[in-house]
């Protein structure tokens, strides 16, 4: 997993020029090209520099393109608002697929950000109107470090009314691009955003700062661009400007793993912070890193959830709890999917955390049996030493998970574990969305995927695992399995002898040769069956009946 983590390199990038970026966590693939598009350098050499010109796409001031400086030195700004940028700029996009296949663009600075402030057009109340901006909690002069609000996209809209849409603009057209281009599902992480955002790209919070404030900030910043309609949301892990400190960084990375969208990035200037730059960090790292490749499937199913229903991916504790008002406030804590809840340490020098555990039984994922078991919602002071961020789930869900690999593209070529998490009430459920990760729109019509959903009943002295399948034909392709179930809560159950496996749908391919072992929790009341060494297709309803 360290290698998703790679240092920053040079890249010398068409349309760039030439810039440092830092390598990506995409989620997608192996190799995991990823730069950042920023104004377009002014030079006569620059291919994409004279196409541009050529087609007159360039943001204009006083009747002549705008001349702002960003990393490349003097560049130009591409008109986004323009009827012919989308067709430029795919063009561009496939000139350099061609010179450099790539798994998705990184589009930074484009809120627009500019290294120079022109000088206001003498009168012009664009340029300075009556009010100041409050950028960063500081009054500024409204073209301080951007585009002038004097100058003009295509048909005379000028920058004024247009500004804020760049971001949303730029993402849409790199969107058609890559799907033209490469006709796959593209993976695109914009630093501006507008309502609709998350439609065309994933986001990251900008430049935060390598502070303990600042890891605490990054829980309300994700939770809202969820509810904003952006589900693939993450910020800098360990912190982007300052340098950060071991402690920092592995408390940061606790909490990251379970970012929709984690990386970890610094700005150059500072100390580096590559989590396997300290034993302390690369451990807890190999750790809860290790439960996110296991939890992808609910990360991914997540993500279908938000494009079919636009439910965020980390969701705020009142998403699952509304009738429970003491969820409304807390930002500390988050919950992924429906019944995962994260509670992180976010202050340096402490080892225990107090979190609120909405009513229920909620299991310990990194040891199942831990849990903790509170009637209306509770306070609670969990352990949290050095090594250890606490992750919950809750009971009444079932999850799917995966094995922990290398690569994303590993891990879902391994096979199931379904968890389930058996409820006081007697009735659990789950589901997981499978698809290539490469069809355009997640679950359209046609298209290659799966949906299992899985049920679970439990009465005295007997659980029912079941699963129906809408268009299993993706999943059975795929050979997936399920190799082990593992049922955990199960209350007062006396004794731990005579259990007796049936598998009356679904076939359990390596006849019947199952293993079933359970053991007690470590408070004694709640039952842990595992089921292993089974192969069930995921692809296919199947019927496990368990009695004791
Ligand atoms: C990633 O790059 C390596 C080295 O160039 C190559 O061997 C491997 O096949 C690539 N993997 C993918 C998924 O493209
Ligand atoms: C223009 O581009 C050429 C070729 O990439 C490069 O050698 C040169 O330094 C660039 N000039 C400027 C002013 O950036
Ligand atoms: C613009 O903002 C920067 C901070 O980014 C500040 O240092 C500078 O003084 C501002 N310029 C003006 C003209 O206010
Ligand atoms: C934009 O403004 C210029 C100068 O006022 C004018 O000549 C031109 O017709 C305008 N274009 C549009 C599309 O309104
Ligand atoms: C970060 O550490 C480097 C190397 O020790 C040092 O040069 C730099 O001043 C530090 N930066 C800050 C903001 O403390
Ligand atoms: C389960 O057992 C309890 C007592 O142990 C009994 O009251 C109840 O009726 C039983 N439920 C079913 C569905 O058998
Ligand atoms: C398995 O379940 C089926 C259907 O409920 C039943 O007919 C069969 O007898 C059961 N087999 C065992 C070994 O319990
Ligand atoms: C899980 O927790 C129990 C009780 O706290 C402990 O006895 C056991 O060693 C733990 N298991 C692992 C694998 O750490």
């Amino acid at each position: 997993m360290i290698r998703n983590m790679c240092s920053s390199w040079t890249l010398v990038c068409s349309l760039c020029s030439k810039i440092d970026v830092t390598c990506i966590l995409s989620d997608e693939a192996e190799n995991d090209s990823i730069m950042t598009l920023t104004g377009i350098s002014v030079n006569e050499s620059y291919g994409t520099y004279n196409r541009g010109l050529k087609a007159d796409i360039f943001i204009k001031r006083d009747g002549i393109p705008y001349l702002g400086s960003v990393w490349p030195g003097p560049v130009y700004f591409p008109d986004f608002a323009h009827p012919q940028s989308e067709k430029f700029w795919a063009n561009e996009i496939k000139i350099f697929q061609d010179a450099l296949p790539f798994d998705g663009l990184w589009l930074d600075m484009n809120e627009l950000s500019n290294f120079i402030t022109s000088p206001p057009t003498p009168s012009s109340t664009l340029d300075d109107p009556p009010y100041k901006i409050n950028n960063a909690g500081v009054l500024r002069p409204i073209n301080n470090n951007t585009v002038p609000a004097s100058a003009l996209h295509f048909g005379n809209i000028t920058e004024y009314d247009a500004h804020n849409l760049y971001g949303l603009l730029e993402s849409k057209a790199t969107n058609k691009a890559l799907v033209s281009v490469t006709g796959k599902r593209p993976f695109i992480l914009s630093r501006s955003t507008f309502v609709s955002s998350g439609t065309y790209t994933a986001h990251w919070t900008g430049d935060n700062a390598a502070k303990w404030s600042d890891l605490a900030y990054t829980i309300p910043a994700i939770l809202n661009f969820g509810l904003f309609g952006v589900p693939m949301v993450g910020a800098d892990i360990c912190g982007f400007s300052g340098n950060t400190t071991e402690e920092l960084c592995r408390r940061w990375i606790q909490l990251g793993a379970f970012y929709p969208f984690a990386r970890d990035h610094s700005e150059k200037f500072t100390i580096r912070q590559e989590l396997y730059l300290w034993d302390s960090v690369a451990a807890t790292a190999r750790k809860v890193l290790g439960l996110r490749y296991r939890l992808l499937p609910l990360f991914y199913t997540s993500m279908y959830e938000a494009h079919k229903k636009g439910t965020p991916i980390a969701r705020p504790l009142f998403f699952s709890f509304p009738q429970d008002i003491r969820t409304y406030e807390i930002n500390t804590q988050f919950l992924i999917g429906r019944g995962v809840m994260v509670s992180p340490v976010l202050k340096p020098g402490v080892s225990s955390v107090d979190a609120y555990f909405p009513a229920g039984n909620w299991f310990d994922l990194f040891n199942y049996s831990n849990s903790v078991s509170v009637k209306s919602g509770e306070h609670v002071t969990l352990d949290a030493p050095p090594d250890h961020i606490n992750v919950h789930v809750r009971e009444g869900n079932i999850l799917a998970l995966q094995g922990e690999a290398l690569t994303t593209e590993a891990a879902r070529k391994t096979a199931f574990e379904l968890l389930v998490v058996s409820s006081s009430n007697g009735q659990s459920t789950g589901e997981v969305f499978l698809d290539d990760g490469e069809d355009v729109e997640m679950g359209g019509k046609g298209g290659k995927w799966s949906l299992v959903r899985f049920y679970c009943a439990t009465e005295n002295g007997s659980v029912s695992v079941r699963s129906t399948v809408v268009n299993g034909g993706f999943a059975l392709s795929q050979k997936w399995i399920i190799d082990k179930v593992t049922i955990i809560g199960l209350d007062k159950v006396d004794g731990l002898e005579g259990y007796a496996l049936n598998i009356t749908k679904g076939a359990n391919l390596k006849g019947g040769h199952s293993d079933i072992r359970a053991s007690f929790g470590s408070n004694k009341r709640f039952v842990m069956v595992e089921i292993s060494r089974l192969s069930i297709l995921i692809g296919a309803d199947f019927d496990l009946e368990l009695k004791y």
